[in-house]
């Protein structure tokens, strides 16, 4: 084990900000940079090193896969003025054009479908919810291992689900065959040090965490102690919220919320998945 540059209780604690935090007797590199995890919406104009694009992938495709069917691809974009049009497209987030490299993760299960039919094989199963839950599936598995990779790095990253807003839109610009999506958008690079964005704390373990069967009346008190603790976030931050709670009955309302995401499942008709 390597000595740690910032102590491992210290790092719980950032992620609980409660008090709850567990006490470690074992640690480890991969924990700490996890555990250090927080999104960067402002980065420096720097390059990145050369062969970082490719180590991302490889740390991606080094995912879990089920049934190493491999669902997923990702594109990279680099070009300024391609990655200021996916940012517009996204709901004009800036730091889609700002990052030095903006991926868009894809659920494909278009791959496995011309294999299928260059053979004239059938594949019916391909047609099926399962199959198109595991290609989101391996995509996500797949990019979060680019994620950590890059923190470890010493990069930033931002995940973009506003990437779906315009989805269809998005298909066509990067030129996407059938039974290929989008499914959601990934900055990395150098953040900027002015950002004040620091690790958000998340929900005490007893809101997640069942031991032998689901339980609601433990994650009561739990979520009472995290609209507290998020707000106390929040308020450091300069940003008045009314806490957790509030926050999740505003974010789930009504259909405007979702930002132009409600027709989604006829989006993924029409890009040919049949989740039978
Ligand atoms: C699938 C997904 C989509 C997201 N989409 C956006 C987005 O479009 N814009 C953004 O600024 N943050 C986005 N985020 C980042 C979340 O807001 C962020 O992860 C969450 O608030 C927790 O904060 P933290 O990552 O700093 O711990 C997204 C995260 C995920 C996992």
């Amino acid at each position: 084990m390597t000595t740690p540059t910032v102590p491992p209780q210290a790092l719980l604690d950032a992620r609980y900000q409660d008090g709850s935090a567990p006490h470690p007797s074992q640690w480890s590199p991969v924990l700490e940079t996890l555990l250090a995890h927080h999104s960067v919406r402002k980065y420096l104009p720097k390059a990145l090193p050369e062969g970082t694009l490719e180590l991302l992938v490889a740390a991606a495709q080094s995912a879990s896969t089920s049934s190493n069917l491999q669902t997923w691809s990702v594109v990279a974009i680099e070009d300024p003025a391609r990655k200021a049009m996916f940012a517009e497209l996204c709901n004009n987030q800036k730091h889609v054009a700002q990052c030095p490299l903006f991926l868009i993760w894809l659920a494909d299960l278009g791959r496995n479908a011309t294999l299928g039919q260059e053979r004239e094989a059938v594949i019916e199963a391909n047609d099926y919810c399962d199959i198109f839950l595991a290609s989101i599936v391996d995509a996500a598995l797949a990019a979060q291992n680019a994620v950590a990779t890059a923190e470890s790095l010493g990069l930033g990253t931002v995940y973009i689900g506003g990437i779906r807003n315009h989805i269809e839109r998005v298909a066509a610009e990067l030129k996407l065959p059938p039974m290929v999506t989008p499914v959601f958008g990934l900055c990395v690079g150098y953040p900027d040090p002015t950002e004040t964005a620091s690790v958000k704390p998340r929900l005490p373990q007893a809101a997640v965490l069942h031991r032998d069967s689901y339980s609601w009346p433990q994650q009561q008190p739990a979520i009472a102690t995290y609209d507290q603790t998020l707000k106390a976030y929040f308020d450091g931050q300069g940003m008045q919220t009314g806490g957790w709670t509030k926050s999740v009955m505003s974010r789930l309302r009504g259909i405007e919320q979702l930002t132009g995401r409600e027709g989604l499942k006829a989006s993924f008709r029409k890009f040919g998945f049949k989740m039978k």
